[in-house]
């Protein structure tokens, strides 16, 4: 099934981002299989908004989004990115992907990276298929907190 041509993605800055986080964080379990509720710091909707995108579909419902930042050294970090359970495989994630990569490449970023957990296995294959390469990260998130970093190179850099 492929994505709705009417799903609409917004900017986060066009939008309330309090709101939006409390919905988001309302319906964590329809995006998440472990609970990343802590990684939906305010910061993240309030000072970073501007990189954040939100999907919604014809009827107001929101399908997906995207959270990030560019760092000085133009590194687009893509914080998190997460498609509602009922809308996968249909290339929102992708099309979220694209909405942050136009909007990094403005900036003089050159690389996207991300980072996941090692048993993530829907992220790495998604991740990969879009050209990103792997790096086990040991205790990245703390001790025993391994992670999988992945990088990729952002098209016409
Ligand atoms: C990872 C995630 C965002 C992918 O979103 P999505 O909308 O399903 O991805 P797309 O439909 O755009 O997929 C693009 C390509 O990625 C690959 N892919 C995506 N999900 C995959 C899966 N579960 N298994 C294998 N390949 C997959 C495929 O190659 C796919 O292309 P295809 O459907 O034409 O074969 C989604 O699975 C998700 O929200 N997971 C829960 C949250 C999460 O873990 N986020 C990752 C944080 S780094």
């Amino acid at each position: 099934m492929r994505q709705d041509v009417d799903v609409r993605i917004v900017g986060l800055t066009e939008l309330s981002a309090s709101v939006v986080r409390a919905r988001l964080l309302d319906q964590h379990d329809r995006f998440w299989a472990s609970d990343v509720r802590a990684l939906h710091h305010p910061v993240w909707f309030h000072q970073f908004g501007g990189f954040g995108a939100l999907a919604m579909s014809p009827d107001g419902e929101d399908v997906g989004y995207v959270l990030g930042a560019v760092t000085a050294d133009r590194l687009a970090y893509l914080h998190l990115l997460a498609v509602r359970d009922d809308q996968r495989r249909t290339g929102l994630g992708r099309a979220l992907c694209r909405w942050f990569d136009e909007l990094a490449l403005t900036t003089g970023a050159r690389f996207v990276q991300a980072v996941t957990r090692p048993d993530n296995v829907p992220a790495l294959a998604f991740h990969t298929a879009l050209g990103a390469s792997t790096h086990l990260s040991r205790d990245h998130s703390g001790p025993g907190a391994d992670r999988v970093v992945l990088t990729r190179t952002l098209p016409g850099t």
